[in-house]
């Protein structure tokens, strides 16, 4: 174990990083900790064990008695599942809809949206490709105009810039909280608050899939209409699950278009009902044993000690960054004035892949970001990407920062 003490600037290379955090029993818990050193958390996790028994015990039980009966068996534990995701961003459950993925929520969202021709969006300059693919094509099928939130001296989110795009043919204001591509933490909160002192009525969303489980997610304090987020990254959940948390004035206001059996109900021939939580905004069709695994993992997250995982992963982010911006050959590329878990950053001579391939012989995961992600802030560079979590000790960063080392 080592002991922790913050960077005091990011590419301070006499910092010593001093750490009491407890981290043995998260490694026990993770298998995936046993053979490699996985830096790729912003990806996808590796999950505790628990998360994998209890997939697969749902797994056993649809093969004793069918799918829905398992499902029907689990309704308490569903029910408990949905109450245990919405105290993790401090949510009440009516107002959580389970959702495959990030994208998906966003789809349902963007679906549901009353966005129309003339209208203006604004995004976040660090936002996910994902996000910006579905807006850009509304601006061709729709003549919707994309706004940029241009980001402040320090590299992130400038909620002031709002004072002067902000109108009202805004109808929607889009904000990523932590950027795939680049360690910052943007302040989703000063964005939501702004909205709210300059009276806007756009609806405000906060792609939140990097955020949850390596930092606090309070859904109010954000002031966020909807907020998402994956299962399978800093949670620790399993592919193919995520959330959707929507407010009581977007439940009061939209439909959750389009809704299936699950989420309404044919009354008759020309009428419907709408369930009346964010469950109008799920699909029918999901694995509940994936689903059963994500609720492990929120509840493995709230039994450990949540704000020392969370603090975990900023030392060992802000370690890396600091050894290495410190190694000749490398650049970080990582701003910001609050960074997160995510490290990046380029050789001066190698490709990004090149690195990404000498971790991989080292037994080190780590991951290429391509500038697809983000075009505009990568300009045209794919780069590197580490990004570790609590379970991650001094020796896999090491063995990470050795093996860069020998590469410059
Ligand atoms: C910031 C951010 N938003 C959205 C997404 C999309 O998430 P998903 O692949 O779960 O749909 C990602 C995926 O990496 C992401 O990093």
């Amino acid at each position: 174990m080592f002991q922790c003490c913050m960077a005091r600037t990011l590419l301070d290379p006499s910092v010593v990083i001093v750490d009491s955090f407890d981290r043995s029993k998260l490694r026990a818990d993770t298998p995936g900790c046993d053979h490699r050193v996985h830096l790729n958390n912003a990806g996808s996790a590796p999950s505790p064990s628990v998360v994998t028994e209890a997939i697969i015990e749902h797994l056993r039980l649809e093969e004793a008695v069918g799918g829905y009966e398992a499902a029907q068996a689990r309704t308490e534990q569903i029910a408990t599942g949905r109450a245990g995701v919405a105290r993790l961003v401090n949510a009440d459950a009516d107002d959580i809809a389970f959702m495959e993925s990030s994208t998906v929520a966003l789809h349902r969202i963007l679906s549901t949206l009353p966005i129309r021709r003339g209208d203006r969006v604004l995004v976040a300059a660090s936002e996910y490709g994902s996000t910006i693919l579905p807006l850009l094509q509304l601006t061709r099928r729709l003549g919707v105009r994309l706004d940029i939130i241009p980001d402040g001296e320090d590299g992130s989110l400038d909620a002031s810039s709002l004072d002067r795009l902000l109108d009202d043919d805004v109808r929607a204001v889009f904000a990523v909280q932590c950027p795939s591509h680049n360690g910052l933490v943007n302040d989703v909160t000063a964005l939501g608050r702004r909205l709210r002192d300059l009276g806007s009525h756009a609806w405000y969303v906060v792609d939140a899939c990097q955020s949850v489980g390596q930092v606090p997610v309070d859904v109010g304090e954000i002031g966020a209409d909807f907020l998402y987020a994956s299962g399978r990254k800093f949670l620790r959940g399993p592919r193919g699950t995520g959330f959707l948390y929507v407010a009581p004035r977007a439940m009061a206001g939209l439909d959750g278009f389009p809704t299936d059996v699950h989420g309404g109900e044919w009354t008759n021939s020309d009428s419907f009902q709408l369930a009346d939580t964010a469950i109008r905004f799920e699909n029918f069709e999901r694995s509940y044993a994936n689903f059963m695994g994500l609720f492990r993992a929120v509840d493995y997250l709230q039994e450990t000690d949540q704000h020392g995982v969370f603090a975990a992963i900023q030392r060992n982010a802000e370690f890396l960054r600091c050894r290495i911006g410190a190694t000749p050959g490398y650049q970080v590329l990582d701003r910001g004035a609050h960074r997160s878990g995510i490290v990046t950053f380029v050789h001066t001579r190698l490709t990004a892949a090149d690195v990404v391939g000498a971790l991989a012989a080292a037994s080190v995961t780590a991951s290429v970001v391509r500038p697809g992600i983000n075009p505009v802030d990568l300009d045209g560079r794919s780069t590197v990407r580490l990004s570790p979590h609590a379970f991650n000790d001094e020796s896999d960063l090491n063995l990470a920062l050795r093996t860069l080392s020998e590469l410059s």
